[in-house]
């Protein structure tokens, strides 16, 4: 079988109108400005507004100026992987409902579901099947509408989480460009941190579920925060060992934006300068699967051909993981 690189040939974002300040939380809940800005860095979140819209219409607005941009028709593409936990509905999968919206014809795609860590596991998924040839053109997206599974009344969640959505196209190339590697990992006996109890298989949304909020997120934050330093900053030593590199030879770390203070802390970990660490929580705060994709896409204009690249995400499960990649243009 002849084998490729797994070429990423562009990023593209989008984000919905609505800007919710931490202002205007602080008319809804009993919190500060102060506090969220010191404890998250976050000063406003977007949020998409309009009955019946969902995820897929976000990431419809991304997908089809990725492939505009890229010069890529509808027709040629393969296959899309989508990163979400905020699926259009439970089934059919919104990869699908993203392929019939655009007119995708010739693709097939699927929903990935691995929490804050969806976009790295998708993004490593998606190359395999471009590192074998089997497909050509294959999109990853990383799209959530966390406004629709958030508790506006608890002050502990609703103020870091925000709606967007992201893309990027795979391509095969012979060059020495591309997926270099991935460190995934994953360890279930976190779940009790992170959770929506009610919506699935386990629980149904029955009247007492919605009056007890077991169909929003539920959040621990402090055990979270601290895996979440602690097991990003492995994975990316790991993914850098592996490979015979040292951080003196990456370029740029990507990390999921879900709290500034812990970025700053996987930095300090790794002492690895915060100027190389891309930081754009302020405007979105936790988009989930897009946090990865919208921050590519704001700093793509600064990557360079031959950069390594670390991508790096930690979320509900617990999920984590560190992508390698070597920027090809
Ligand atoms: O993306 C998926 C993975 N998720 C994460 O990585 C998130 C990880 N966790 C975090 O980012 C932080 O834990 C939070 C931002 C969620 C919370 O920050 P914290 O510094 O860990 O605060 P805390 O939960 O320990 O709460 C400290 C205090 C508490 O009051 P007491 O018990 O000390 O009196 C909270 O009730 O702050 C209170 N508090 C708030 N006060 C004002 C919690 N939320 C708020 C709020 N405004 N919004």
């Amino acid at each position: 079988m002849e084998m490729f690189n797994a070429k990423v040939t562009g990023v593209q974002g989008w984000v919905p109108d609505y800007v919710l300040t931490n202002q205007e939380l602080e008319t809804m809940v009993d919190t500060t400005d102060e506090w969220i800005l010191s404890r998250t860095g976050i000063v406003e979140r977007r949020l998409l507004k309009g009955e019946g819209k969902g995820t897929s219409d976000m990431a419809v607005e991304a997908v089809s100026r990725l492939l505009e941009k890229t010069g890529t028709s509808k027709e040629e593409v393969d296959l899309v992987v989508f990163a979400t936990v905020t699926p259009d509905m439970v089934m059919p999968d919104t990869a699908n409902t993203l392929c019939d919206k655009l007119g995708l014809k010739n693709a097939f795609g699927f929903d990935l579901k691995a929490a804050c860590s969806g976009f790295i596991y998708a993004v490593t998924t998606a190359s395999q099947f471009v590192k074998t040839g089997m497909y050509k053109k294959v999109v990853v997206v990383g799209a959530d509408k966390m406004s629709s599974i958030i508790d506006y009344e608890d002050r502990a969640t609703c103020i870091i989480f925000g709606d967007g959505a992201g893309a990027i196209l795979l391509e095969p190339t012979k060059e020495e460009t591309g997926f270099v590697d991935a460190v995934l990992k994953g360890d279930g006996s976190g779940r009790q941190y992170l959770y929506i109890k009610a919506g699935g298989s386990k629980m149904e949304i029955t009247p007492e579920a919605i009056a007890n909020k077991d169909h929003k997120v539920f959040q621990d934050g402090r055990p979270v925060f601290k895996a979440a330093v602690k097991g990003m900053a492995n994975a990316i030593k790991e993914v850098l060992a592996k490979n015979g590199l040292t951080k003196d030879d990456v370029s740029w770390i990507i990390p999921h934006q879900a709290n500034k203070r812990i970025i700053s802390s996987v930095a300090q970990q790794l002492d690895f300068p915060m100027e190389k660490v891309t930081v754009n929580i302020h405007k979105y705060g936790n988009t989930t699967a897009a946090t990865i994709p919208l921050c590519m896409w704001e700093w793509e204009p600064k990557f360079k051909k031959g950069d390594y690249i670390i991508l790096t995400a930690f979320g509900g499960g617990f999920t984590c993981g560190a992508v390698l990649l070597k920027w090809g243009y």
